[in-house]
């Protein structure tokens, strides 16, 4: 996720384009750059790290000019570095572009465009867009434009400008947002309308595909036939804390509802029917694969979680032994690994000091480190063997609820590759499993639709000191998360239990009223979990219970239950957690709890 904007009118466009990109470093913050039109000249200005040091270089050398574009980068495709930021331009210099997305295609468009003698400098997907808008060029910059998009796959939103046509800048969107900004005799492009909310609050909001030309004397929207297209412009009310959080009141809740969309991000280019999992960053071999006798999972809180996720899914499809740890733990306790050994280390950040030391000691005891981490160029990133980016974009609420979801879904990438590799599962049954992957962006919006009920239970409970969250196999994986969840942002204290192992203690907990948060989606497991769950409700428990649609046995036995709609149960993970996650938001605000900054706790805990 990254932040673009573009300007055109009668003032200078420089400080125009850093201010709006100082209201878009949430979206991410790697590099930023801008390139402006003057007289006729492209001037490009961009640099590794925060926004402040392309203003040092602005200051140093101003750039004039009342046309242009900017950026601020999460790295996805190519590490944090000055070639790598954008605006990237084609090789004569002529074309400069700012992109936020991931375009799927880059590989297949870059050997094509190498062939014909074009030269690249960075790493990034990015860069051919100008390369290959330069190469459709003939004398008319839209067409270009629209001839490049129609060969891109995959997402973009991106603004384009041109010395050869230098009154004119184009933009279009496909999968990212883009906002267009309408002010007096002057235009503005943005990803979100923080960026713009100090120059204009009318804005229209761009559909996929519609492209964008603005010049000085006006706007025009089109179709890729090049047809005119009449919208109506919206009058933002937001105020720009508001607007930061898309509409929302806390990053939290933006960001449980960036999920559909992040989970589908972080399997773009890996999951595709009919073809092998594409693994860009993983050199791993097939042999390699053969040779592991044991994986080991080690991370630390939510990121552990998805480790226990990783444990199930792996053993279950691919048949190498795991085991799952807490890296606190595992330093510390003398593992026996070695080259027969892989670990996986999951870090959200890349930077967690006690993760990064298991990485560093699996390292010097010769056993193979993956790691997947959500942040390119991040620590782990650099010093692991194989890196698995999660593609979740800047998560900004200390508590982890996108990345976590993006942590999952690498992780049955990961078992579905090692299958593949190691042929434990026949293709047609990882195909079957490819498509339910597919499936899950909209099976997790539906579950956001079905907020109320999360509500009422909220408002029931919120008063509560402690709750139990029970469950069985992946369920008991799920019910850690949640737990952690509710205690991390509403400070009630809540414990997670494998269902089976209540009675050998802690049942001695439950008393009328306890609250019990019961998640039964494994049909393997779901007669056991409900007597389980009959043992609890004969103590006098109240409880709420999550199961997949279609299993309606369950009602009889709990106080309510929450239907989630119908997925293969080894992916329930990946939409059982969007309840828990919103229930404890709803319940940290009406407690008044500071739910994105929560006290005691640090996004990333980079000290031991
Ligand atoms: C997540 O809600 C927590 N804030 C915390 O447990 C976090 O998952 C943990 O600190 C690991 O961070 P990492 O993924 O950046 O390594």
């Amino acid at each position: 996720m990254c932040g673009i904007v573009g300007y055109i009118g009668k003032r200078q466009a420089s400080s125009i384009l850093v201010e709006g990109l100082t209201k878009l470093e949430y979206r991410g913050y790697d590099s930023a750059g801008v390139a402006i039109i003057h007289n006729g000249c492209l001037d490009v200005t961009k640099c590794k790290g925060r926004l402040a040091n392309l203003e040092k270089r602005l200051e140093i050398n101003p750039i004039e000019g009342t046309m242009g574009i900017g950026h601020t980068r999460w790295a996805t495709h190519g590490e944090p570095s000055d070639v790598n930021s954008h605006p990237h331009t084609n090789q004569k210099g002529t074309i400069s572009v700012v992109h936020n997305g991931i375009i799927e295609n880059y590989i297949q468009l870059r050997e094509k465009l190498t062939k014909k003698g074009y030269k690249f400098l960075s790493e990034t997907d990015t860069e051919i867009i100008p390369q290959l808008i330069d190469y459709y060029y003939k004398g008319d910059l839209v067409e270009a434009v629209i001839k490049a998009v129609s060969k891109m796959e995959g997402s973009y939103a991106i603004g384009v400008i041109s010395t050869y046509e230098p009154d004119k800048l184009v933009a279009v969107r496909k999968d990212s947002p883009m906002v267009v900004g309408v002010g007096d005799g002057e235009y503005f492009i943005a990803s979100d309308i923080p960026a713009i909310l100090n120059q204009t609050r009318d804005v229209y909001l761009l559909d996929d595909k519609e492209f964008v030309v603005m010049t000085t004397d006006g706007i025009s929207i089109l179709t890729e036939e090049k047809e005119e297209i009449q919208k109506e412009i919206y009058h933002v009310t937001w105020n720009t804390d508001a607007a930061e959080k898309g509409g929302y009141e806390h990053f939290m809740l933006k960001e449980i509802h960036e999920q559909p969309k992040v989970i589908k991000d972080t399997m773009l280019s890996r999951i595709i029917p009919g073809k092998p999992i594409n693994l860009d960053k993983i050199s791993i071999t097939k042999e390699q694969i053969k040779d592991i006798e044991k994986i080991f999972i080690v991370a630390c809180g939510t990121a552990y979680h998805a480790g226990v996720i990783g444990k199930y899914v792996i053993e279950k499809l691919a048949r190498i032994p795991v085991e799952v740890d807490i890296a606190s733990e595992f330093r510390y306790r003398k593992p026996i690994i070695n080259e027969k050994t892989l670990v996986i280390v999951i870090s959200q950040s890349g930077e967690t000091a006690d993760t990064l030391a298991v990485l560093r000691d699996a390292k010097a005891h010769k056993s193979r480190v993956i790691a997947v981490t959500n942040v390119v160029g991040s620590s782990v990133s650099r010093e692991a063997d194989d890196v698995l980016y999660t593609w979740a974009g800047p998560e900004i609420a200390v508590a982890s609820t996108k990345a976590y979801v993006t942590q999952l879904i690498a992780m049955y990438i990961i078992a579905l590759f090692f299958a593949e590799n190691k042929q434990t599962l026949y293709q047609e049954k990882i195909e079957y499993y490819k498509n339910a992957m597919l499936e899950l962006p909209n099976k997790a919006e539906e579950v956001l639709k079905n907020k109320e009920q999360i509500q009422k239970f909220s408002s029931k409970t919120y008063m509560y000191k402690d709750m139990f969250y029970l469950g069985r196999g992946l369920d008991y994986a799920v019910a850690m998360e949640g737990s952690l969840k509710l205690k991390e942002i509403s400070y009630i204290h809540s414990e997670a239990y494998a269902a089976g192992e209540l009675k050998h203690g802690p049942i001695a907990l439950i008393e009328k009223g306890t609250i019990v948060i019961a998640l039964a989606t494994q049909e393997d497991l779901f007669e056991k979990m409900v007597s389980n769950i009959k043992e609890v409700k004969t103590r006098g428990a109240n409880v709420f219970a999550l199961a997949l649609e279609g299993n309606d046995t369950i009602e009889k036995t709990v106080d309510s239950v929450l239907y989630l709609p119908k997925v293969d149960p080894l992916f329930a993970p990946v939409i059982s957690v969007i309840p828990l996650q919103l229930l404890s938001y709803s319940i940290a605000v009406q407690k008044a709890c500071d739910v994105d900054k929560p006290r005691n706790l640090a996004k990333s805990v980079t000290v031991e």
